[in-house]
């Protein structure tokens, strides 16, 4: 999920509370953290590539034109798995800020990071599971 929040002139300075993880949410973050290996085959592709492409069907953006104009904007991507979304965002100058429960998408979207020499951290491990709020901004 991408929440593009509005022009504004000072970054945002907050943090996460460190809490523990219900047993749901642990049982989320270790399946997360089992099956990350999948998902490093799209990450070496999709962090490849700048043609944005959304959805298990890879639909490209130049089709379904959904992406507002990012650049100077800040962005938090929920959820960010690998972070490909947040380096595409990066690229077209936005401040994104991908969030994760699951450390081992996080440390494949690090390699992905240090190997294609993207100077911006951006990546953060989520200290509490996100919660999706029932309707986001997109713009
Ligand atoms: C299908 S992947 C999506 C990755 C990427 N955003 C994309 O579009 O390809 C879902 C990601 O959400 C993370 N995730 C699942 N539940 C979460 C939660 N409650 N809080 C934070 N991250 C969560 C998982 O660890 C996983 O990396």
């Amino acid at each position: 999920m991408l929440v593009v929040a509005p022009p504004r002139d000072a970054p945002a300075v907050g943090s996460l509370s460190a809490m523990e993880l219900s047993e749901h949410a642990r049982a989320n973050r270790d399946a997360w953290n089992g099956r990350a290996h999948e998902d490093v085959p799209l990450a070496e592709r999709q962090w490849g590539t700048d043609q944005v492409s959304w959805g298990i069907w890879n639909v490209p953006e130049t089709q379904v034109n959904v992406l507002p104009d990012v650049a100077g904007r800040d962005v938090v991507e929920l959820g960010c798995g690998t972070a490909y979304v947040s380096a595409w965002l990066a690229r077209r100058g936005a401040r994104p800020v991908g969030i994760d429960v699951s450390e081992n998408q996080l440390a494949t979207a690090r390699a992905m990071q240090a190997r294609h020499g993207s100077s911006s951290s951006f990546i953060t491990p989520a200290r509490r599971p996100c919660r999706c709020p029932a309707t986001a901004p997109t713009s």
